[in-house]
């Protein structure tokens, strides 16, 4: 049997890595962040030369491979640590114009679904389409929402606790225009799956969020972890 997958789904900043990790951690299922993955997509393209919306380039990068790898919550590419060089302002727009071309997210489908379906013990991948498209059968769907306001203040305080300090009405105007960019585009939009389980987190402290996500999955996931610890 293939391992359990628990879909975490929403727009930037509602808190979905933070909720991704901690569920994780507490299920013992590995976290995928592909949201890293769409990133680390317009880093190497970005240093290779190759414009985000060059579809032949962008080819040509993904299946040369990126050589990307997670090692606990530390993004690698070619061994080199990117964890901090993919959250800047700059490529978090490029990850938003990659991710909105079919070639890209066609190549990187397979990725995805392999990385979930090898964890261990089953896997939390948070994004943008994994209920809708990478994993349309998950076990457990989460779709997470908050306030525009909420969801800029913590990518700031995020970005501000790693040494890169961004004004919030900076952070704020990227996010809308990312939101819009996401939600608009023709392929794989931001949208909750049907069947998933809506929180929206605004004002509300993380750690609640998590213990909510939990006791759901929980309930789910009972008859396929039981015997687990
Ligand atoms: O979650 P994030 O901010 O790290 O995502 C970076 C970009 O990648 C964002 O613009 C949305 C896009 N993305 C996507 O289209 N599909 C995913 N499954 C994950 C991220």
């Amino acid at each position: 049997m293939t391992a359990p997958i628990v879909a975490i789904d929403g727009p930037a900043g509602a808190g979905k890595s933070t909720v991704a990790r901690q569920l994780a951690r507490k299920l013992g299922f590995s976290m995928i962040d592909t949201g890293a993955i769409y990133r680390s997509v317009a880093l190497v393209a970005r240093r290779a030369d190759v414009a985000w919306d060059d579809d032949e380039g962008l080819r040509k990068l993904l299946d040369t491979g990126l050589g990307l790898s997670f090692q606990e919550d530390r993004v690698l590419l070619k061994g080199h640590d990117v964890t901090e060089a993919i959250r800047t302002p700059e490529i978090s727009r490029g990850a938003s114009v990659v991710s909105a071309r079919p070639v890209v997210r066609e190549k990187l489908l397979g990725l995805q679904r392999e990385l979930g379906l090898h964890a261990p013990r089953g896997a939390v991948l948070e994004g943008r389409d994994i209920g809708t498209v990478v994993f349309p059968d998950a076990q457990v769907k989460f779709f997470l929402t908050a306030s525009d306001e909420a969801r800029a203040r913590r990518r700031h305080d995020e970005l501000a606790e790693k040494g890169l300090p961004v004004p919030l009405e900076e952070v704020l105007t990227d996010q809308r225009r990312r939101d819009k960019d996401d939600t608009e585009r023709a392929i794989a939009p931001l949208k909750p799956a049907p069947d998933a389980i809506l929180v929206d987190t605004t004002g509300l402290d993380l750690e609640a969020v998590v213990d909510r996500c939990y006791r759901e999955a929980q309930t789910r996931l009972r008859h396929l972890i039981s015997g687990q610890s």
